[in-house]
């Protein structure tokens, strides 16, 4: 199918054998451009900026880190110490999406067999989360469409869950996808997601690569679009669930959640089974990052806000359980809101 070709070329990361590959998402739309990563610092410093970005992605690019630290490590003569540091740092590096501090524990036992192994372990975790995102695509169809009668479905999504924030394919645009496939999409809404705008530079670049119509809204449109019965249903990724089924995501999914259950259509929550934080009993234990103030008072250094100004930047919110319908992951799905919660499904 000529999506999945085109689609297939969509690599956030890649390890090259020596080093990370990342496509820069700080760059994007207007230029397509990779960074080959391999130390640490330089690690850290494009997830701080966001040139690798999405809780699977950071989950990968964590575990290939683990990799670069053993590498560096052996180029640098570091002991044990300097080592532990160094991958402590990767784990810490951004906190809120659990797949990062998840990803660097999957492989850290490996550790001592060496950085092939490790990254061979990073790859195994990079193939799966693919394979996991087209089960999360088909359930989440599949679900949807079960509630949907037969019209074209108007989509709502926030931020960038897509192929950029994930191995490949996304979770909440791997359902989009899925649904576009199967000739059911009429358009999807994309918040623009202040104040990086993954969803204006990011899904939007997706979307219109897979041919998928798509219209670019402001992040403060989305409650009434939905209020006004121009959307169907939205769908979102997440970057922690709780173990009650409240859920992390980039800020201001919270509004389209409140929106959702007023109009009555449903929130799907779309991620891997790695997101959910069984550890944390609600969501009220979630690390909520805080971004620099820069971003919000004046983008790229042309201030807009005031001199003198302060800014209150937090990256993400949590969505309440109640009000996330549904949480679609490669094992299936769990209607939340009616009492399904992650806990009680025992896995
Ligand atoms: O700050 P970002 O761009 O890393 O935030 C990303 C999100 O909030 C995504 O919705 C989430 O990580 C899920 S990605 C499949």
């Amino acid at each position: 199918m000529e999506m999945d070709a085109r689609e297939h070329d969509v690599r956030a990361v890649e390890w090259t054998g020596d080093g990370l590959r990342l496509l820069d998402q700080t760059v994007l739309p207007g230029r397509v451009e990779h960074v080959v990563i391999r130390d640490v610092d330089g690690l850290v410093e494009a997830i701080r900026r966001l040139v690798v970005r999405g809780a699977p992605a950071l989950g990968v690019a964590g575990a290939f880190g683990v990799a670069i630290a053993l590498r560096q490590a052996e180029r640098e003569g570091w002991d044990a110490a300097a080592l532990d540091a160094a991958v402590a740092r990767i784990r810490a590096a951004r906190p809120t999406a659990v797949n990062l501090a998840a990803g660097v524990d999957r492989v850290r036992p490996l550790a001592a067999a060496g950085a092939e192994a490790v990254a061979a372990e990073a790859q195994a975790l990079l193939e799966e989360d693919v394979r996991g995102n087209r089960a999360i695509g088909a359930f989440g169809a599949d679900w949807i469409l079960g509630r949907a009668g037969d019209r074209p479905l108007r989509v709502l999504t926030h931020c960038n869950a897509g192929a950029l924030a994930t191995a490949g394919w996304g979770t909440a645009l791997g359902v989009v996808r899925e649904l576009h496939g199967r000739g059911r999409v009429e358009t999807v809404y994309v918040d623009e997601t202040r104040p990086l705008l993954q969803g204006s530079r990011l899904t939007a670049w997706e979307l219109a690569r897979a041919g998928i119509p798509c219209a670019v809204q402001a992040d403060g449109a989305a409650p009434s679009t939905i209020l006004r019965g121009l959307a169907d249903v939205a769908v979102i990724g997440a970057d922690r669930i709780a173990a009650n089924g409240d859920t992390a995501n980039k800020i201001g999914s919270v509004g389209v959640a409140l929106a959702c259950a007023a109009a009555g259509i449903p929130l799907v929550v779309a991620a891997p089974w790695s997101t959910v934080d069984l550890a944390l009993p609600d969501g009220g234990g979630v690390p909520i990052e805080e971004r620099p103030a820069e971003e919000i008072l004046g983008p790229d250094g042309a201030r807009t806000a005031p001199r003198g100004v302060g800014a209150f930047n937090p990256a993400f919110d949590v969505t309440p359980a109640r009000l996330v319908t549904a949480l679609v992951t490669e094992t299936g799905v769990l209607e939340v809101a009616a009492g399904e919660t992650p806990a009680l499904a025992g896995r």
